[in-house]
């Protein structure tokens, strides 16, 4: 028997209904679906509407599909994680407001953030319960409301943000499929071009923070943009090296779903075709922890058993890394 892998035996996404379209932004700030096709490829993004509606929202509705489908039990998970930079609440975590509502009662529960590498860094957390032995199901989803922390008086920033949530199972597999290796990697002196200023311990939220906008998420894009093609295709090259993978061994690439251009350059420098590249990004936008658990729903259909899959992340932070798997389904 082969040591003990975590493997993705279930994934589900959910997007909400009402479509955020280019020309709809063109009311809201002096931008052009030109521009927002070529600068980023997005088409088009989803948004949670309605009063009360956190990411919560979203997460119940991705874990409900998932416990169908895998035909599992609330009662059966063991433990849920959730990546968001947009919990309902700064506590308690959303993990534990999707288990509650879903009926998790035996699941313990936690946040992860790590912006738009949460879902990646979550991942990697969940699959060590598994690979250590001391659990069987593990849930771990990625899910944010960008709408809720987005200046829609901001062209630059505004246009790129969507909505959504997608989630995995994963259960132990000893037939040499799972989670193989990673790369991750952080660097706080990125802080300074993605951030949120206000809300937090250091500059609690006051009539004057509201007034100046910082509660919205602040994007300086251009060295956002460089540091995230050099970290993606730099990680994704060493997790191929040190596994001795060629790219003609890789069956798909799943990027963080950032912008095209970046998805474009990373595959260029990573040396990847572009066919074997998931990309969604023009009906979704960035929904920062969502992106890459909704290209793997996607792209579902095309995956088959044993595929080598590696995805890739980056974001706030900043954060960055790479996953090796083999697809378990
Ligand atoms: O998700 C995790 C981390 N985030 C990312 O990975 C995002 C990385 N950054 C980006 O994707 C890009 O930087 C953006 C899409 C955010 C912006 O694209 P850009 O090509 O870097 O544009 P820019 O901010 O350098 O602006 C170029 C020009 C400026 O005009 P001038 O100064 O050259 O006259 C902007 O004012 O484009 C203008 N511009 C716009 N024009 C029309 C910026 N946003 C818009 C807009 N519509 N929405």
């Amino acid at each position: 028997m082969s040591k003990i892998r975590a493997a993705i035996t279930g994934v589900q996404g959910y997007v909400p209904d009402y479509v955020l379209t280019n020309a709809e932004l063109e009311t809201m700030v002096d931008t052009n679906d030109e521009w927002i096709t070529t600068r980023t490829g997005i088409k088009e993004r989803r948004i949670l509407k309605g009063e009360n509606q956190g990411t919560s929202v979203m997460g119940i509705e991705a874990v409900k599909g998932l416990l169908e489908k895998t035909n599992t039990s609330p009662e059966e998970v063991e433990l849920v994680i959730c990546a968001t930079v947009t919990a309902d609440m700064p506590f308690p975590d959303t993990a534990n407001l999707v288990a509650d509502s879903v009926g998790m009662k035996n699941a313990f529960c936690f946040d992860v953030n790590a912006a738009c590498s949460g879902f990646l860094y979550a991942l990697t957390v969940g699959a060590q319960f598994i690979a250590s032995g001391m659990h069987k199901k593990v849930i771990v989803i990625g899910a944010d409301k960008m709408s809720s922390i987005i200046d829609y008086t901001d062209r630059a920033t505004c246009i790129i943000f969507g909505d959504g949530a997608g989630a995995v199972m994963l259960e132990p597999d000893t037939s040499g499929n799972g989670i193989i290796d990673y790369i991750h990697k952080s660097d706080g002196a990125g802080a300074e071009f993605l951030h949120l200023k206000a809300g937090g311990s250091r500059k609690p939220a006051t009539v004057e923070t509201v007034m100046a906008r910082e509660h919205f998420a602040f994007q300086n894009g251009r060295p956002v943009f460089k540091a995230a093609v050099s970290g993606m295709s730099d990680v994704v090259k060493q997790v191929m090296a040190r596994n001795e993978l060629a790219t003609d061994d890789i069956r798909w690439l799943v990027p963080h779903q950032a912008n095209i251009r970046i998805i474009e350059t990373v595959s260029r420098m990573a040396d990847f075709p572009i066919e074997r590249v998931m990309i969604n990004i023009q009906k979704y936008g960035n929904t920062t922890a969502g992106t890459l658990p909704l290209c793997l729903w996607d792209y579902e259909d095309q995956l088959q058993k044993g595929d080598n899959v590696i995805l890739t992340a980056f974001g706030g932070g900043f954060t960055w890394g790479a996953l090796y798997l083999k697809w378990a389904i």
